[in-house]
């Protein structure tokens, strides 16, 4: 088979690394694509959003399946354009219909699928430049922390957190009225906020059955001890220790279990990865938010635990098969550590020359903000670089990475030097 995957992140390079080990796979192509990928595959320098041209790739190069990465083109209906083109039809899309691809495009109509379907999730109400007012008195009626959430997406920002009435107030105003985000905040969901600690769960579904992979857990503050400014993601462990069988059982039951049945009596098209953002509280999960992806850096260490050929499992899900599948774990714990720009997530510079790698042993370089350049493998983004490894515990496999970690340069590089330090 020849397969492209649309993206250019750490995520993407783990997709990759792991369908270039099948044997089904004939030739690789990743667009963007990065320094990682262009070693293990042939990178196509068109955008993700750019429908015409990968159509244009799609023809020239007889890709069989499409794997899309991130949330955007998912979003923008890359599955419906290939479903609606007599010339590209046949080819398999793994990610759900753009209808379905709202459960991440917008918070509002997420909250609305998880009341349907008496998914616990935090009790909120919605509001527009229009109920502002009424926005206030419901802010009024909350205890703190308030959370408010841009309905559409803002590149992960979107979301705050605030413990002042008064400044929760007036970020409601700047959302709804100023447009501080954009389109994505003509609509705000404000929410009860939930006290607990966090994991994400991945399923695989083929939109009538489905198959969860392991948990992980990320790090998504900048500054050691979860301070600081929210970022794409500074590191992941998995398995998540606190994840009893028992509590995965109920994650399954509450959650899995009545989301993809809700797809499947919504007519929502979905096939594709479901990552559920889920908070432990007390002994329950709760839903925070679903994505129509996997998760980044979390692909990292989940990806890395999976025994099975990936091109199988992607297959299955395409054809409706899923339920032929065994998943095969990993007993070993994997965990990522993602080193940034400095700066990052505000203003940071590119261009940085990342030196060492060559000297890195047992541990994998995901390179994601990388890029070649003359030979050179040079910093693009601000999340330039996730270093997995094997354990027999978590503390080893980081252990492991840290030591890689001091082997690596590139001015100005920063990671965070306590990830799993609340496990
Ligand atoms: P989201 O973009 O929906 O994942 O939200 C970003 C982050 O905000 C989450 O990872 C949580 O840490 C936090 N968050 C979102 N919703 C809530 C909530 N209802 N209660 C507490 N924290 C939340
Ligand atoms: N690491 C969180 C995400 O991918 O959204």
């Amino acid at each position: 088979m020849n397969i492209l995957i649309l993206g250019s992140g750490g995520r993407e390079h783990t997709f990759a690394w792991k369908i270039a080990q099948s044997p089904k796979c004939k030739n690789l192509f990743v667009a963007p694509g990065n320094s990682g990928t262009a070693k293990i595959a042939t990178n196509i320098n068109i955008g993700v959003n750019d429908f015409e041209s990968i159509k244009a790739i799609v023809l020239d190069k007889a890709i069989d399946m499409v794997v899309v990465g991130p949330e955007d083109p998912l979003v923008n209906g890359v599955h419906d354009y290939f479903l609606n083109d007599e010339a590209i039809k046949h080819v398999k899309v793994i990610g759900p219909q753009k209808e379905a691809a709202e459960l991440e495009g917008s918070k509002e109509f997420a909250k609305q699928f998880l009341y349907r379907h008496n998914i616990p999730t935090a009790a909120y109400e919605s509001f527009t430049k229009d109920t502002v007012e009424q926005g206030y008195a419901f802010l009024e009626s909350l205890t703190p922390p308030y959370v408010l959430k841009a309905d559409g997406l803002a590149a992960g920002k979107g979301v705050v957190i605030l413990n002042d009435l008064e400044e929760a107030k007036a970020e409601l105003k700047q959302m709804l009225v100023d447009a501080k985000f954009g389109e994505a905040s003509t609509k705000v969901v404000i929410e009860e906020f939930l006290d607990g600690i966090e994991l994400s769960c991945f399923v695989l579904t083929d939109g009538k059955n489905y198959k969860i992979l392991p948990t992980a857990k990320d790090y998504k503050r900048i500054g050691e001890g979860d301070t600081g400014l929210n970022t794409g993601g500074m590191g992941a462990v998995s398995p998540v220790p606190f994840a009893t069988p028992e509590f995965l059982n109920k994650i399954e039951e509450r959650i899995v279990k009545p989301t993809v049945e809700g797809f499947r009596k919504d007519n929502l098209p979905y096939v594709g990865f479901v990552f559920i953002g889920l908070i432990k509280v007390g002994d329950d999960p709760k839903v925070i938010e679903y994505n129509v992806r996997m998760g980044d850096p979390e692909t990292e260490v989940v990806f890395p635990r999976l025994k099975n050929d990936l091109v199988d499992i992607l297959l299955a899900m395409a054809n409706g098969t899923l339920n032929t599948i065994d998943i095969e774990i990993d007993e070993r714990a994997a965990t990522t550590i993602m080193l940034v720009s400095g700066g990052y997530p505000e203003a940071y510079e590119k261009g940085k020359e990342i030196t060492g790698l060559e000297a890195v042993e047992d541990s994998i370089p995901f390179h994601a903000g990388a890029q070649l350049e003359d030979g050179k493998i040079v910093t693009s983004g601000g999340r330039v670089m996730a270093i997995t490894s094997y354990g027999d515990t978590y503390q080893e496999a980081i252990k492991k990475s840290y030591q890689n970690i001091e082997k690596l340069h590139f001015d100005k590089m920063y990671y965070r030097k306590d990830i799993g330090f609340d496990l």
